[in-house]
C-alpha cells in the first residue's frame, strides 16, 4: 500500500485550478482516439481522478454511450468529481470511487480502456500501479497514460529570464534536480518518470506502444486577451502568492532537502523565487511579460497483452 498523502491538504490540491480545463485541445485528443481505435471502447477506467478533469475530457472522445469509472485514494476528490459531472450533464457516462491504484477493487479484465494522467508521477512503485491497471484490463484493451518529464520546464525561457546569468538558470535547475531526487528518495514519485514509460510498458509485455506529446500550450503575451490567458495568469498569480512550484509549498522545501540540499541553499532559493515572482506579476501589469510556456506532456498508448 501506498503511504497517506503526508500533507494536511488533499493530494494535488494546488493543482486543481480551472486553468487544468485547458490542458488539452480536444480535436487533438479526437485525433489520437481516432489513430487508436477507442471508437471500440465501451468501459473505460481512470486512476487517479482527482475532480475528474480528464476523465471529463476523455469522455468526449469514447463513443457516445460509453462508460467511465474514475478512482481517486482521496474521498474529497471523488465527491468533487461526481459534482462536476453531474454539473457538466455527464452523470450518466462518470462515476466515482474512492479506490488505491495499487490494489484497484475490480476483477481482471473489466475494462477496455485503462487510463491515468499526472498520477504514476506521484507513486512510489509506478510499475507496479502500471501492472494493476493491465490486471483489470482486457486482453488486448488500451493503456493510456499522460504522464510529464517536468525537468525540462525549468530551461523554458521568457521575457523576463531569457539574459540571466548562467549562473542563475543553473541555480534553478540544481534546485528543481534536488527536489526530483528527494521526491523519489521519499517514495513519493518522480516528476520527470513521463521520459520512462514507452520502455516500462515494453517491459510489461505490452504490444503497439506509441508516445506522442500533448500538443496544447498556454502561451502568455500581452494583452492576455483569450479566457485561457486570463485563467493562466490567475493561476499562476495565486501559486506566486502561496509559494508554490512543481511542488507544493510544504513538500518543496522536504523534497529539496530530502535530495541532499542544505538549509541555507533553500532560503536562498526561496528569496529568488520571490524575486522572480514579483518581477513576473510587475511585468504583467506593465503588459511586456510573454513566454511560449512549452513542457514534455507525454501521452503513451499500448495494447495489454493478448494473453497472461
Ligand atoms: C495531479 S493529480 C491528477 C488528477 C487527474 N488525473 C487529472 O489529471 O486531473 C494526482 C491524483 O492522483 C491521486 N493519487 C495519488 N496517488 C494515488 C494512489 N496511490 N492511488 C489512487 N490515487 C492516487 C491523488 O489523490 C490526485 O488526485
Amino acid at each position: 500500500m501506498t503511504k497517506p498523502h503526508a500533507s494536511s491538504r488533499p493530494h494535488s490540491a494546488e493543482f486543481f485550478g480551472d486553468w487544468r480545463d485547458y490542458w488539452w485541445n480536444h480535436d487533438y485528443l479526437a485525433l489520437l482516439a481516432r489513430r487508436w481505435g477507442f471508437c471500440r471502447a465501451r468501459c473505460a477506467l481512470d486512476v487517479g481522478c482527482g475532480v475528474g478533469h480528464w476523465s471529463r475530457a476523455l469522455i468526449k472522445v469514447l463513443p457516445a454511450g460509453s462508460k467511465l469509472i474514475g478512482v481517486d485514494r482521496e474521498a474529497k476528490w471523488v465527491e468533487l468529481a461526481a459534482r462536476r459531472a453531474r454539473q457538466a450533464g455527464l452523470g450518466r457516462r462518470l462515476s466515482y470511487q474512492t479506490a488505491a491504484a495499487e490494489t484497484l477493487p475490480f476483477p481482471d479484465g473489466s475494462f477496455d480502456l485503462v487510463t491515468c494522467q499526472t498520477v504514476l508521477m506521484h507513486v512510489r512503485e509506478p510499475k507496479l500501479v502500471l501492472a494493476e491497471m493491465l490486471r483489470v484490463l482486457r486482453p488486448g484493451g488500451w493503456l493510456l497514460a499522460a504522464e510529464p518529464n517536468n525537468r525540462v520546464s525549468g530551461g523554458v525561457l521568457s521575457s523576463i529570464n531569457h539574459e540571466e546569468s548562467v549562473q542563475t538558470t543553473l541555480a534553478r535547475l540544481r534546485f528543481e534536480l534536488l527536489c526530483e531526487r528527494g521526491k523519489r528518495a521519499l517514495g513519493l514519485g518522480d516528476n520527470s518518470m513521463g521520459d520512462l514509460l514507452p520502455g516500462w510498458l515494453a517491459g510489461l509485455g505490452c504490444r503497439d506502444i506509441s508516445a506522442s506529446l500533448n500538443d496544447k500550450l498556454i502561451p502568455l503575451f500581452p494583452p492576455y486577451a483569450a479566457l485561457e490567458q486570463k485563467v493562466f495568469l490567475k493561476q499562476i498569480e495565486d501559486w506566486i502568492q502561496r509559494e508554490v512550484g512543481i511542488d507544493a509549498a510544504d513538500e518543496t522545501r522536504r523534497f529539496f532537502l530530502a535530495g541532499g540540499g542544505s538549509v541555507r541553499e533553500f532560503s536562498e532559493h526561496r528569496r529568488r523565487i520571490r524575486q522572480e515572482g514579483r518581477a513576473l506579476l510587475a511585468a504583467v501589469r506593465k503588459g511586456d511579460y510573454h513566454c511560449a510556456n512549452g513542457h514534455l506532456h507525454y501521452v503513451v498508448c499500448a495494447r495489454a497483452p493478448k494473453s497472461r
